[in-house]
């Protein structure tokens, strides 16, 4: 549906659910994709599917929760494709272990949540700037969530971090509206990804996704490539007068009120 032949495109956690989707979409779609994710063999695996794809992914291994990280991501696309066009800031984690109320949540957990899912955004769209300015523009997309606008128990530091990516789209999106940049974000809803998957033992049953599904008015949780479809849609030229803003891709979970 989308044409972004030519444009540079960095995916975070783009080998695996929701990023992993988001990457063969832009690629199906003429991109240069890098894939920046630290699970190797799911990235080389991904890359390995460039040969069918109208456009490519290249697979670079980095945790861009640090600094260096960051800067080999953006390098590698600059120096591989001459420029930057797209950063989706995609890379979350909410591993099992971390679902405890806040006083029981070691001090480590909290960090590590915080520094992959808000800290890894700054960091990347910090060494992203400079080159979609010298572009003269570009897009950021921020993978956020529903837990960014409403709250669950026991995800402290991952509600936390999203309600941060939220604010940090708005506060980018005004910082480098003059450059052109537009900055945005999506709120899923439950996804079948490995994420989510990961929070019982073992493979799910169907009774699990049915009980996962409820919360949503459709009643289902959502595929990887039905939010991927929205961020695609966000950085094309048909969101052109598209920033500062977060679109809910939840099934209708943030329109249900408490009564309903
Ligand atoms: N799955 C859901 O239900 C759901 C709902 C709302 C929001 N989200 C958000 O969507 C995004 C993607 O989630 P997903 O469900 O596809 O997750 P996932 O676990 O399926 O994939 C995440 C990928 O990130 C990689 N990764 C983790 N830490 C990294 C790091 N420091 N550096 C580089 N790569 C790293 C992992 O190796 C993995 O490939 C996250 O921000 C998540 O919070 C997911």
């Amino acid at each position: 549906m989308f044409d972004f032949s030519g444009k540079v495109v960095i995916v975070t956690g783009g080998a695996n659910g929701i990023g992993r989707a988001i990457c063969r979409g832009f690629a199906r779609s003429g991109a240069h994709v890098l894939c920046a994710d630290m699970n190797q063999s799911a990235g080389e695996a991904l890359a390995a599917e460039s040969a069918a794809l109208a456009g490519e992914i290249v697979f670079c291994t980095a945790d861009v929760a640090t600094s260096a990280g960051a800067q080999t991501v953006v390098n590698q696309a600059v120096s591989t494709w001459g420029g930057l066009d797209i950063l989706c800031n995609n890379v979350g984690i909410q591993p099992k272990e971390a679902y405890l109320p806040a006083h029981e949540l070691p001090e480590e957990m909290w960090d590590r949540i915080l520094a992959v899912n808000l800290k890894s955004a700054f960091l990347m769209t910090k060494y992203s700037i400079p080159h979609l300015r010298a572009r003269g523009g570009g897009v950021i997309i921020n993978t956020a969530s529903v837990q960014g606008l409403q709250s669950a128990k026991e995800v402290s530091a991952y509600a936390a971090s999203k309600g941060g990516i939220l604010s940090l789209t708005r506060q980018l999106a005004l910082e480098y509206a003059t450059d052109n940049i537009r900055v945005l974000a999506v709120n899923p809803g439950s996804v079948d990804t490995p994420l989510l998957r990961a929070t019982v033992e073992g493979e799910p049953t169907a009774e699990m996704r049915a009980e996962w599904g409820k919360p949503h008015p459709l009643g289902r949780i959502a595929q990887p490539e039905e939010i991927a479809g929205v961020v695609l849609f966000l950085a094309s030229d048909d969101a052109s007068f598209m920033t500062g803003e977060s679109v809910c891709v939840d099934g209708g979970m943030m329109a249900k009120g408490a009564w309903a």
